[in-house]
């Protein structure tokens, strides 16, 4: 049971682990155009990554989701994986990658340990593909997701950004690749992280427009499956699939959050839609490392995690982009 309790009650389970922030892609929602990466010394190293989620499984936490940037590009992500997948305690251990390099990597991370994999997909259209990512090649994920499907990963989950006048046309042709396929997927509304104009105000497309969409052709059922994240599932009648609808803006999950991140900089993050933060690198780099000063770091730091994200607080502008926060 999770030693860590934020001051609402909340049990903290789960730690997001963004272990770079650097990507092979650069999506038009999560990343400035031009690439501007971290500094290698600001960004955690292999043994300060396995420490804090060392302490994170001693005080209870069971899940850990390894996001960025792109994990995959971390030339030693099959040594952390392993790494971790030893930590008594960890029941789940999970990566959300944009699926790039997948054919190379899904049978060495599943050895290594990894159980679950989301994968980012927001549309079928090749040329939109390489216009969103700003430079990715659609044919390579597709070829990744049927690796990873092949190598065994159960319950894939797709992740699809919707953006109005952009790929909100394929709704359905991303629910049917998902129905051929057995994949779960959920819909996200774009959460409004760096800087925000018109543009970016004028393409959001609310969960509620998806999922009317798709019941035009497939009727939904609320499903019971929950993950203590921000996805509502549902499903069809004629298919196993679960369809998820992600919606910071018009259903917040933010009562039942039961998760941390620690940001490629050792920033204890309590919410991502709000900027209370602790730091956890100083403590890592300290010499003699003292495992006991990181729990005791974290447990005071959960108090400051907020009731709820600021997304809608038009005072209040996340600067973060959404790479150097991990997704
Ligand atoms: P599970 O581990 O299966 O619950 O996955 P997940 O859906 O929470 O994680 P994934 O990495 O696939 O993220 C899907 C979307 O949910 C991304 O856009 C994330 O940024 C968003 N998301 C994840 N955690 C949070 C959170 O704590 N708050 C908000 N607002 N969004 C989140
Ligand atoms: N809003 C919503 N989702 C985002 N992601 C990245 N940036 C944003 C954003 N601004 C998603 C990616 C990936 C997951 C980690 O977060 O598509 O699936
Ligand atoms: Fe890379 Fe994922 Fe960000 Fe796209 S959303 S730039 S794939 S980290």
């Amino acid at each position: 049971m999770s030693l860590i309790v934020d001051s609402f009650g909340r049990k903290v389970e789960y730690l997001r682990l963004s272990i770079t922030d650097r990507c092979d892609f650069r999506c038009v929602y999560c990343m400035t155009e031009e690439p501007c990466f971290l500094p290698k010394e600001q960004v955690l190293h292999l043994e300060e990554l396995a420490w804090i989620a060392q302490a994170f499984t001693e005080l209870g936490v069971t899940k850990i989701r390894l996001t960025g940037g792109e994990p995959l590009v971390r030339t030693d992500c099959d040594q952390l994986v392993s790494l971790l997948g030893k930590l008594p305690g960890l029941t789940d251990l999970s990566m959300t990658t944009n699926g790039s390099r997948l054919t190379k990597f899904a049978k060495p991370m599943f050895d290594a340990g990894l159980n679950r994999l989301n994968i980012s997909l927001d549309t079928l259209n090749p040329t939109l593909f390489t216009q969103l990512t700003r430079n990715g090649k659609l044919d390579r994920v597709i070829d990744g997701i049927d690796v990873a499907i092949a190598t065994g990963f159960k319950r894939i989950k797709i992740n699809a950004v919707i953006l109005k006048q952009q790929n909100d046309n394929e709704i359905i042709d991303l629910v049917d690749f998902c129905r051929g396929r057995d994949l779960d997927i959920a819909f996200i509304e774009e959460m409004p992280l760096g800087e925000i104009d018109e543009r970016k105000r004028a393409r959001h497309c609310s969960s509620d427009e998806v999922k009317a969409m798709i019941e035009a052709h497939y009727p939904l059922q609320l499903s019971s499956k929950r993950t203590g994240g921000p996805a509502r599932y549902y499903t069809m009648a004629d298919s196993s699939i679960h369809i998820g609808f992600i919606s910071p803006h018009s259903h917040n999950f933010c009562h039942e959050c039961n998760r941390v991140r620690v940001t490629v900089e050792g920033q204890l993050l309590l919410c991502l839609g709000n900027e209370h933060a602790v730091d956890l690198k100083s403590i890592v780099r300290e010499f003699p490392a003292d495992i006991e000063r990181l729990k005791a770091a974290i447990l005071t730091g959960i108090n400051l995690k907020p009731k709820q994200h600021d997304f809608d607080n038009n005072e209040v502008q996340i600067l973060r982009f959404m790479n150097v926060t991990g997704g």
